[in-house]
């Protein structure tokens, strides 16, 4: 258009008339001058784009971090309650007895706290109805049961309520490569479990005075005389125990004065020679010895003998119970491993493909 409106002029000075009219617009100077202001303008509008795009990526961000709130919240949450759950698995409260409180501050009786350490075997779940039976007729008694394990198993907590019973349930794995001294593999069993159960004593009944703690294995036969000896005890009441040790009775000899004067036992050498079922304890020692536990550091036959001895105690503080140690209340029998077929067995241990029958029958 321009270029026809030049010709248009005459043709005779055509670039002269662009150059008029381009003159009165255009100057030299001013290219750098526009150059500058779109460059700023250029620059401006990529800001403004780059703002827009931080502000998505912070909000992006803040949801984000919203959303981990929510979820570090509720696992917050979920951490205090299983804190909670297991601080009360640990307090006395829980223990059952038809709702009523374990210690009646206006019973007579002493309280016994009856430690059973017990762990999976095919005989299990009979050995403790057993016991549980036993203890049904045994007042303000307080059951420590100590499964052998990682855990407390669902079925076992299920089934030791199950007697309405006072009791707590709880759980200690025997190590599988502990080094024992001149010791079998036997002579060591229950060690840990015991040990959790006088922890749990000494923690939620550390004011608590008057008691006694007695170990009460599973498959040990208790006539129910046994418990009314223990709640005259001062320090440690000791008694006879019936088919122990390579003999029909293992006692203390009591002479005519009500003196303990020598030990019918296996290896009379030992400090003192009685066996787990042969005493039981003041709760009051318990504490004034903190450190006194079971160890896989003695020989052989020697748990009761060195776990009295950490009570600091002589055989001159044992009183005889059991009518000066001339009755038997209490048994060591021992459940016979049953003899299974290697198929059966073998589900027993798998714990699978048991049918629900066989299922009932173990634990
Ligand atoms: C655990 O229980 C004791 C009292 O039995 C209480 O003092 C303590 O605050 C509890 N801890 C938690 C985490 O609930
Ligand atoms: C506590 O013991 C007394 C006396 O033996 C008895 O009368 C009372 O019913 C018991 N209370 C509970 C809650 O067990
Ligand atoms: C245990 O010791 C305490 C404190 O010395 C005492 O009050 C109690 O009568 C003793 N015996 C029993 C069985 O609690
Ligand atoms: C009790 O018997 C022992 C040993 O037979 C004797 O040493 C002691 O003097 C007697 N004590 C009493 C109070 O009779
Ligand atoms: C134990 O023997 C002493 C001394 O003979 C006697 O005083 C006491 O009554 C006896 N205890 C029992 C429970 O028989
Ligand atoms: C052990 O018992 C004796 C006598 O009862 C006492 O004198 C001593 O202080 C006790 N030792 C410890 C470590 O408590």
């Amino acid at each position: 258009m321009y270029v026809v409106g030049i010709r248009s002029l005459g043709g005779k000075f055509p670039i002269a008339g662009f150059k008029a009219i381009w003159g009165t617009f255009f100057n030299w100077k001013i290219i750098p001058i526009v150059f500058f202001f779109s460059y700023l303008l250029l620059l401006f509008r990529s800001t403004l784009e780059e703002q827009e795009e931080k502000k998505e990526s912070l909000k992006v961000h803040v949801a984000r971090l919203k959303h981990m709130k929510n979820v570090l919240q509720e696992e917050v949450r979920r951490l205090e309650r299983e804190a909670r759950r297991l601080n009360e698995t640990l307090r006395p409260e829980i223990l059952f007895n038809h709702g009523q409180p374990i210690l009646n501050e206006s019973d007579d009786v002493p309280p016994i706290f009856f430690i059973t350490p017990t762990r999976y075997h095919p005989a299990q779940k009979a050995d403790l109805t057993r016991l549980a039976q036993t203890l049904k007729v045994v007042p303000n008694l307080i059951w420590i049961v100590v499964e052998d394990g990682d855990r407390e198993s669902v079925r076992f907590a299920a089934f030791i309520q199950s007697f309405g019973l006072q009791y707590i349930h709880l759980h200690a794995r025997t190590p599988t490569n502990v080094k024992t001294k001149n010791a079998g593999w036997k002579g060591h069993r229950g060690v840990v479990q015991r040990n959790q159960a006088l922890f749990w004593i000494r923690t939620h009944f550390a004011s608590t005075t008057r008691g006694v703690v007695y170990f009460g294995d599973d498959d040990n036969t208790y006539d129910w005389r046994l418990f009314r000896e223990m709640r005259t005890i001062e320090k440690v009441g000791v008694w006879p125990v019936g088919i122990v040790g390579m003999k029909l009775v293992e006692t203390p000899v009591v002479n005519e004065n009500g003196t303990i004067i020598a030990f019918h036992a296996w290896n009379p050498r030992r400090s003192f020679p009685v066996d787990m079922a042969a005493f039981a304890i003041n709760i009051s020692l318990l504490h004034s010895y903190p450190a006194a536990k079971f160890s896989f550091d003695v020989s052989a036959g020697y748990q009761e003998s060195e776990f009295l001895v950490k009570l600091n105690l002589t055989r001159q503080d044992l009183e005889p119970k059991a009518a000066n140690c001339s009755e038997v209340y209490v048994w060591h029998t021992k459940t016979q491993k049953p003899s299974l077929h290697a198929s059966e067995r073998r589900k027993f241990e798998l714990q699978e493909d048991l049918s629900e029958i066989e299922g009932r029958s173990v634990l």
